[in-house]
């Protein structure tokens, strides 16, 4: 696994396969990192990911395991023998199977980041009685990054609005503090609702940025990571 730790995660939120192949072959791997979820993966699987970490690309694989302790265990180990650099889980899965995610992926320099989902940013207060969750979501959110801090993970997916926050939650050097919801100056909100750019979301406490249609709609791709990385510190 490459040192390089890169700031940008371009989301291949593609259904078709060949779509992303020829995204990604515009993107530089020294540059920027992909996430891949749960649509894309399903088509593609496995051999597809191994294949982009194989071109040198950080790879967020975003499958927000939730299950019960052994099983996600045994899928964080797969991430990591896929070599991966972020996985990530729902804290909601609890304190036992967080410790088990953790024992099967430990802190190393070659093995992936493991970071917690809280609450999903399509869940209100009202989805969330719905499901017997009864506190205020900014305390539930709160409760969730903490039990994953707790637990040694190395970081969270948050709004760039909760950055800060976050970060007193996980107090070790460095945490993962991954934002999507970021949005270049000038580039269309689409259906995203808290934005901030991306110089706003590093000074506010991300650590990486995950960002898809600003730059998977662009033009010229490539022009579009190298358009946001000399727009934010270095
Ligand atoms: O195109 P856009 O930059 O809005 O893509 C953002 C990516 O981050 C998508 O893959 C989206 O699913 C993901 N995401 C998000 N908000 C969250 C968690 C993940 O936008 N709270």
């Amino acid at each position: 696994m490459t040192a390089f730790r890169p700031r940008i995660y371009v989301a291949l939120d593609f259904a078709d396969p060949q779509a992303a192949q020829s995204l990604v072959a515009q993107l530089d791997p020294r540059e920027c990192g992909v996430k891949v979820g749960k649509e894309l993966f399903t088509r593609t699987g496995a051999e597809w990911v191994r294949a982009l970490v194989g071109q040198g690309f950080s790879v967020f694989l975003d499958l927000k395991f939730h299950d019960i302790p052994h099983t996600v265990a045994q899928a964080c180990q797969a991430a990591a023998d896929l070599g991966v650099r972020i996985v990530n889980v729902h804290a909601s899965g609890g304190r036992a199977m967080l410790a088990a995610a953790r024992r099967a992926v430990p802190v190393a320099p070659d093995a992936p980041a493991l970071i917690a989902v809280t609450v999903l940013t399509s869940m209100d207060q009202a989805a969330l009685a719905e499901v017997g969750i009864a506190r205020p979501l900014p305390e539930h959110v709160a409760a969730l990054a903490q039990l994953a801090a707790d637990e040694g993970l190395d970081g969270v997916v948050c709004s760039a609005w909760e950055a800060a926050r976050m970060r007193s939650v996980f107090a070790q050097t460095d945490p993962w503090i991954v934002t999507p919801g970021i949005r270049p100056e000038g580039s269309a909100v689409d259906d995203q609702a808290r934005i901030m750019t991306p110089r706003e979301a590093l000074l506010a406490g991300a650590s990486e940025l995950v960002i898809g249609r600003p730059i998977t709609r662009a033009d010229d791709p490539a022009a579009a990571v190298r358009a946001i990385l000399s727009s934010i510190p270095t």
